[in-house]
């Protein structure tokens, strides 16, 4: 990471001059004129009176750095079975929210800039504060920013000291009442940025790339400018741009000659040809750079370089989605914002290993649900080729859950997010679409822009008269790519009178409609709608068979997205299965009562929704085996369900699998009748048990990938064998374990940067002799020692129900598995982690800082 030179800023209090702003910004990094302004902050949790003074006292509040998130920090006066860790009974969005709490608090900094930036303009930009932030700079107002997920920014000028003297910044957070039905995080829980520039210069997002024409022979690349002159006089100017092919080699160039007038904004565009291009695809994300630089009578003024990549996209019923001429379909996964154990702090590793995980668990397209991401996380999906499906809104003029509230509980009189966004969407709603088209549009990954999610007005005329403004603005910012939206039909899904069709006109804007939980009506609406293109914005991972089949069949359906690729904080216990009495039934007789046992707003001690492929700490769960077995990618998987006590059933959610593990350890259990589920698409599986037949199974892929046993415990080997034609496809073997013996720990990187951005991930294993994970081994407490140059982020496993700190230096294990996120201090050297447990050999892991 190459150091930033700061000689014309000085940063005061405790901020350190040459730390580099850490992270692979590609819009950032190579512009010196930005700079991180994340270290040296002072934060309090609550709301004091004049705390956006200049004179208010801070010196007691806490030093911090940003991204910081104060939902996911242990709350004060902990008290067993009500305040636990982050979690309290008081959470007001309850389950929505996974029982943490919000509430209002304030960040403060101070700092000069230097004399050689005498005559800058600056600029501040947040990537994201959760929510509703306001800003001072000594003292004045600067501005208000209410929905919590888009990024914004100030021209603070006017609001500054003169040079070389003390300015001090103070931020209002209120993350107050029921605004959320999933976890937010609060405070600012992304970066943030300060950019000096000269009177003329390039405007911030003010770059946009488009590729209009595109082979494999050339490619023509239009670079167009906004250059802002906020001098008094007018400025002769050269444009002038360069760029550089994905070795570093220069690529081509070209330049023009203008005029800004006085206090104007033009927007020049420069084209140029690349030969060869290496284009950008899912397996080859080639990336490109330009670079854009403003002169002044020959002078430098400004210069500003943006990551691209070379690609097209093209949608039509016939082929589906196209990307350079060839045909993909999408195996997408929707995800929250959070990063498990550390909240919605985007620390860019987290972000970055996010999106690693996920590509290795075979997706190749993510849905940000809903809601725009970070800057960082689209940086490494175009640098990791994911598709993305950027998102703007979950709710429009109507508040979200009123909807669920009338279906679900009508005698309820509580909107349960009567605070959220729909709140400020009249008054802000082109400002936030634009802030996510502009900011965005560079990002090759991005296919899509998706201006809601199951909008509440989506059926009625207000639906219709919102969606033409929305997919008018973003077209008017970015024509290239498709417009969409996730409409869902609940009444429809639940045998109730549908509304689809009288969506048709809102759903004939889009150029790509997303269906939630509708694969079922897909042949009929092609029927009716020949011109419509389609996929399963949300499907639930027990019917992906059903969805991917009707992918693979279908061309106008070009993908599906499951609901979630990754286990999120909040909407608590959705997936979860539970155990009810067999008498009296503990099931609600219709369907929408058995849906709505999983949106119970007491979900205490639950605070996971445990709908993912993956657990929050990154380890596999059942519906990623079963998903890569429908994607044949896996030929087998086979598991055991957990043994059900006397009297109980178990019921499990439409988005859920039932407990079942890869467990062959059930002490107790000798002689009791076990299920095993095999997932395959071989048409025969075979079950042995210590070397015995035990069962025999057909399959017919077509209808069920699951071959489904009961065999009576004993313990030893258990072992599935699948079978096409007589020969043999695949195996797999779950056998007893030993008791537990040692901890084991495995870095995800042993060498990473010495940089506050950078993180390891430490895995925790409790093993037996022989190295085996042992899966029962639940509730043992590891407890960490860390010394040299880092310390713990974040602490954690996979548990839905552990409620605990994630911030102290121990975890109970779930599943044989815990994980301790460990964070560099910011100098070279080494860290050095040490994991112990009662009665268990202890393990080291060491860490390299450079
Ligand atoms: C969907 C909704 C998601 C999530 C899911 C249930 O209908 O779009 O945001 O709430 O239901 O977990």
């Amino acid at each position: 990471m190459k150091k930033l030179n700061l000689s014309g800023i000085i940063l005061t209090l405790v901020m350190i001059l040459t730390i580099p702003c850490g992270c692979k910004r590609t819009d950032v990094t190579e512009n010196p004129r930005t700079i991180s302004f994340d270290q040296g902050w002072r934060f309090f949790k609550g709301d004091p009176s004049g705390a956006e003074k200049p004179v208010f006292d801070d010196s007691k509040w806490r030093n911090i750095d940003l991204p910081h998130d104060w939902s996911i920090e242990d709350l004060p006066d902990q008290k067993e079975d009500s305040v636990v860790g982050p979690f309290s009974r008081k959470s007001v969005c309850k389950m929505g929210t996974g029982n943490t709490v919000g509430g209002t608090g304030w960040y403060r900094k101070s700092f000069i800039i230097g004399k050689a930036d005498k005559n800058k303009k600056a600029f501040i930009q947040f990537d994201g504060v959760y929510m509703n932030s306001d800003i001072w700079i000594n003292g004045k107002h600067v501005g208000n920013h209410p929905y919590g997920y888009t990024s914004f920014w100030y021209d603070i000028t006017p609001f500054l000291n003169p040079v070389t003297t003390a300015n001090t910044i103070a931020v209002q957070v209120k993350n107050e009442g029921l605004n959320a039905r999933w976890y937010s995080g609060s405070g600012i829980y992304r970066h943030t940025w300060l950019t000096l520039v000269n009177p003329v210069h390039i405007a911030p997002w003010g770059v946009y790339i488009t590729t209009p024409s595109v082979s494999e022979k050339n490619a023509g690349i239009d670079i167009v400018s906004n250059i802002t002159n906020s001098d008094k006089k007018e400025s002769h100017i050269t444009y002038r741009v360069k760029l550089t092919d994905p070795s570093g080699a220069q690529a081509g160039s070209a330049s023009m000659e203008s005029i800004v007038p006085a206090g104007k904004s033009v927007e020049l565009k420069l084209s140029v040809t690349i030969d060869n291009p290496a284009l950008w695809s899912v397996d080859k994300p080639n990336l490109y750079q330009a670079e854009a630089e403003v002169l002044v009578n020959n002078k430098a003024a400004d210069k500003s370089t943006t990551s691209f990549g070379i690609r097209t996209i093209h949608f039509d019923p016939q082929s589906g989605l196209t990307i350079n001429g060839k045909t993909i379909k999408l195996k997408g996964g929707c995800f929250h914002h959070d990063n498990g154990p550390l909240g919605s702090a985007a620390i860019d590793r987290a972000e970055e290993r996010k999106i690693e995980l996920l590509k290795k668990a075979g997706f190749n397209a993510i849905r940000c649900s809903h809601n725009p991401p970070s800057p960082m996380l689209l940086d490494v999906c175009d640098r990791l080729g994911i598709l993305v499906i950027d998102e703007a809104f979950d709710m429009w003029e109507k508040s979200k859950m009123a909807m669920m509230q009338m279906m679900f509980n009508p005698a309820g009189n509580k909107n349960i997010t009567a605070d959220d966004y729909s709140k400020f969407f009249k008054e802000w709603w082109q400002r936030d679409i634009q802030s996510m088209v502009t900011r965005d549009r560079n990002h090759p990954s991005v296919i899509m822009w998706s201006i809601g999610n199951e909008i509440m007005e989506a059926a009625d005329t207000s639906g219709l008269r919102i969606a033409t403004n929305l997919t008018k603005e973003v077209r008017k910012f970015d024509p290239t790519r498709a417009v969409t939206e996730a409409h869902v039909d609940m009444g429809a899904a639940l045998g109730m009178k549908s509304t689809w069709e009288e969506r048709a006109p809102h759903i004939a804007l889009l150029d790509v409609v997303g269906l939630n939980y509708a694969y079922a009506i897909y042949r009929e609406d092609h029927k009716k709608h020949p011109e419509r293109i389609m996929y399963a914005s949300e499907f639930m991972p027990p019917k992906s068979l059903e969805n991917w089949q009707a992918v693979e069949s279908l061309p106008y359906v070009i993908g599906n997205f499951s609901w979630t690729a990754m286990d999120y904080l909040g909407e608590a216990g959705t997936g979860l299965p539970r155990l009810v009495n067999i008498s009296p039934a503990g099931t609600g007789s219709n369907q929408a009562d058995q849906m709505m046992q999983f949106f119970n707003m007491d979900s205490w001690p639950v605070f996971i929704n445990f709908q993912g492929d993956l657990d929050i700490i990154g380890n596999p769960k059942v519906p990623y085996y079963y998903q890569h077995v429908v994607w044949r990618e896996h030929k087998m998987a086979m598991f055991v369900h957990r043994p059900i006590p006397a009297g109980k059933k178990e019921i499990t959610s439409p988005w859920g699998f039932p407990d079942e593990l890869k467990n062959w350890n059930w002490e107790g259990h000798e002689g009791e009748m076990m299920q095993v589920h095999v997932y395959t698409r071989s048409k025969l599986v075979k079950l042995e048990l210590n070397g015995k037949p035990v069962g025999e199974q057909t399959v017919d892929d077509s209808k069920s990938i699951t071959a489904a046993f009961k065999l009576a415990y004993e313990p030893g080997t258990l072992t599935a064998r699948s079978f096409d034609n007589g020969m043999e496809t695949a195996s797999e073997t779950i056998k007893t374990v030993g008791k537990p013996a040692a901890v084991r720990l495995s870095a995800d990187r042993s060498t990473i940067r010495a940089d506050r951005n950078d993180l390891s991930y430490v895995m925790v294993e409790i093993v037996d002799n022989d190295g085996n994970v042992i899966p029962y081994a639940d509730n043992i407490l590891v407890n960490f020692e860390i010394s040299g140059n880092g310390e713990i982020a974040g602490v954690g496993s996979g548990s839905p129900s552990d409620m605990s700190s994630f911030q102290k230096p121990y975890k109970k294990t779930w599943q044989g598995r815990c994980l301790a996120i460990v964070r560099p201090k910011g100098e070279a050297g080494k860290i050095v982690l040490t994991a112990k447990a009662e009665g268990l050999k202890e393990a080291v892991a060491e860490i390299v800082t450079n």
